[in-house]
């Protein structure tokens, strides 16, 4: 039995996690910050570091505790040291560092977009069902797979040949397609984080009410923009603007708006932004085919991937292609240390260690 204690704080949540064989979940705390940085309707970067010092200690003791297993008995200590915040990252990568050092235990840092495609292998099964995890988890893709990223930092499309080799094959060329959610709710003046609050709105409206554009780039195109749909959802819904910079004056505002209109602008918005990205996917599973490298398996990760629309609508490619589909548990979508530790058995396996010297690092390692 190999246990992994994760540690993750490259945004604005802080979490640790235990997990057993690279995916029982044994514990899996995540500490918050929505509620510092609502006021702000976005994340504010000193607010977030100060936050994860404050927590990642009790957070650590939490996951340690709940997951029943004494100091000891870890394998390694694993931290998402790579993209995030600068300020936010250190403290998980200091954190990590300090308990592997004093526990003389392997260090091992995990991209944090990798793990994101890691998490549908996750599950926090019973124990004795779990010990099934040394042949091999239901819930892994076969490969290779065609992986898609979409949080509120990310929307990137990988080949994935294993859990640690992705191969980067298109990403935003502005927006995340999590921002542009985030984004759309401030425009209809919905809460914050503004994902979750669209996606149940939209459940009450009618797509069909307003049209919105999919920028679907060149023809070939992998890459994806959603920065014209947040621009034409705020026309749409505010009139055309007038004026330039800070003078600029729109006809109506969002308070104008009927329950019955916000519903049917969020449900366009997600039908618009939901149609997009199975587009692309479609587009790169014929690619796959092309190139005579036919993806075997879909995978989707990140916090769009809590999607109501979009978690439909990719079962439903699988079904059509007759592809295995892989979408973690609603526990696994948002940002979470389980998927950096998860991750991280594949690199024990392969005794890929990290030193002391672990730098953060702001951006993709690719
Ligand atoms: O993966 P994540 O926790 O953090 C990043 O790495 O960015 O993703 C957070 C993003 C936010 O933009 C949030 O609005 C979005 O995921 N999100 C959703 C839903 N739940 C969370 N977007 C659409 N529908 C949802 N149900
Ligand atoms: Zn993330």
């Amino acid at each position: 039995m190999t246990l992994i204690l994760g540690i993750e704080s490259s945004c604005d949540e802080t979490a640790a996690s235990v997990v057993q064989d690279g995916c029982v979940v044994r514990s899996n705390v995540i500490a918050s910050q929505h509620d510092l940085h609502r006021r702000y309707r976005g994340v504010v970067p000193e607010i977030a570091s100060r936050a994860h010092l404050e927590r990642i200690l009790p957070v650590l003791q939490q996951a340690m505790q709940e997951a029943r297993a004494r100091p000891g008995e870890l394998d390694a200590v694993a931290v998402g040291n790579r993209p995030g915040l600068i300020g936010s990252l250190i403290v998980g990568v200091s954190a990590a560092k300090a308990v592997a050092w004093s526990l003389h235990k392997p260090l091992i840092g995990i991209d944090h977009v990798t793990a994101h495609l890691y998490a549908p292998t996750l599950s926090n099964t019973a124990y004795t069902n779990a010990l099934r995890a040394d042949t091999e988890s239901d819930a892994a893709p076969a490969y290779p797979a065609l992986g898609l990223v979409v949080s509120g930092g990310h929307t990137s499309l990988y080949r994935v040949q294993s859990p640690t080799q992705v191969q980067p094959i298109g990403r935003t060329i502005d927006d995340a397609v999590g921002e542009a959610y985030d984004k759309a709710a401030v425009i209809l003046g919905l809460g914050y984080p503004g994902g979750p609050h669209v996606d149940k709105t939209a459940q009450q409206g009618n797509p069909q009410a307003v049209r919105l554009p999919r920028s679907l780039l060149g023809k070939d195109s992998l890459d994806f923009s959603f920065s014209g749909l947040k621009t034409a959802l705020l026309y749409a819904v505010r009139g055309k603007p007038q004026g330039r910079g800070g003078n600029t004056s729109f006809e109506r505002s969002a308070q104008d708006l009927t329950d019955a209109q916000r519903a049917d602008f969020a449900a366009a918005f997600q039908a618009a932004a939901i149609d997009t990205l199975i587009i692309k996917l479609s587009r790169a599973l014929d690619q796959s085919i092309q190139q005579g490298r036919p993806a075997q398996s879909l995978i989707i990760g990140g916090g769009v991937s809590a999607n109501s629309l979009l978690r439909q609508r990719v079962t439903d490619l699988g079904k059509d292609r007759g592809l295995k589909v892989c979408i973690p548990a609603m526990a696994y979508c948002l940002d979470n240390a389980a998927m950096i530790a998860g991750l991280a058995y594949h690199h024990w396996q392969a005794q890929q260690f990290d030193t002391l010297e672990l730098p953060a690092i702001a951006t993709s390692a690719r």
